[in-house]
């Protein structure tokens, strides 16, 4: 069966669209109405019309997406498509974390479990993580579950004390300065361009840190022909192909997401035709988590 060309047929005879992390496999952008970063797609997935939304990423991206908009189905095409970094902090663990620091507004990145959201005052992504911590107006904050983008808020914001909890990915914090020392020997004159998920001690040495979506706007805007991506691979992949006239290194050859990789354009096929997978949330938890994310969206634009 061309998979393809059905699930074309499919999206317009269920009014469905696709949104596509860039770490996702990048066959799947053929099929895709949108592909972005976490941000970007929570946008597209509020504004969307389509009936049913497919969400090719990892599950608390699916579930944004129906915080977000909740009279949509929302599809996950492959249930194993979680996030380490998410699953670090249950209920329990931030319960405790925050009656340490009470009265202390709590910020989570959008790399949680709805029920986390339900239980923090505000959402960030990691290309609005300045702008929301900015909008509290506030000395200290609480920071979810990331560590790194936490202490890399703190530094850029300087006079914001942020409590972080200690939360990682465990696919950038493969990256260590000794690869940012190689990557400059191998590839001198390269530019290195990090996500603020590294250890902070690999931030610092990179050239720009910034969002997925902000990597790729600096190789866009850059005069620049020469890159190391230190961020996941998928990013690469979709460089190479945009801009094939200029040269990308991973900065090392594991920075591979397993978890966005389980989607494949068959699993898509099937949660479109069969309709499963379908993302739940309890009435009370999508109650508040809504009002978590939505400030979100308010505060960055
Ligand atoms: P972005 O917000 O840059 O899309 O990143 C999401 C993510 O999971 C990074 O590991
Ligand atoms: Fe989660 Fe890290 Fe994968 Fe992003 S790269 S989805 S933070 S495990």
């Amino acid at each position: 069966m061309d998979y393809i060309q059905e699930i074309k047929r499919l999206k317009k005879e269920k009014n469905a669209i696709i949104l596509t992390h860039c770490y996702q496999p990048i066959e799947l952008d053929e099929i895709s109405d949108f592909v972005g970063d976490s941000f970007f797609l929570s946008k597209k997935a509020k504004e969307t019309e389509a009936d049913i939304i497919v969400f090719a990423g990892v599950h608390f991206m699916a579930q944004s997406a129906k915080l977000l908009n909740p009279d949509k189905k929302v599809l996950l095409p492959n249930l194993n498509s979680g996030c380490f970094m998410a699953d670090m902090l249950n209920l329990k663990q931030l319960r405790e974390f925050k009656s340490k620091h009470p009265g202390i507004p709590t910020v989570c990145y959008i790399n949680s479990t709805a029920e986390i959201k339900a239980e923090c005052d505000i959402c960030c992504t990691s290309s609005n993580a300045l702008s929301v911590v900015k909008s509290l107006n506030v000395d200290e904050i609480l920071f979810v579950p990331d560590t790194y983008l936490g202490k890399w808020v703190e530094k850029k914001l300087e006079k914001v004390k942020v409590n972080t909890y200690n939360g990682f990915c465990p696919t950038h914090l493969r990256i260590r300065i000794e690869d940012i020392e190689a990557a400059r020997k191998n590839h001198p004159g390269s530019k290195i361009l990090a996500h603020p998920e590294c250890h902070n001690a690999v931030s610092r040495l990179a050239d720009f840190v910034g969002s997925t979506k902000e990597i790729m706007e600096y190789v866009k805007n850059s005069s620049e022909q020469s890159f190391v991506i230190a961020t996941e691979k998928g990013v690469l992949d979709r460089l190479k192909r945009d801009y094939p006239q200029k040269e990308f290194y991973l900065i090392r050859d594991d920075i591979i997401c397993q978890n966005m990789k389980w989607n494949t354009v068959q699993d898509v096929y099937n949660a479109l035709k069969n309709e499963e997978h379908e993302i739940k949330i309890e009435k009370e938890v999508q109650k508040k988590a809504y009002r978590c994310i939505s400030r979100m969206m308010e505060c960055a634009k």
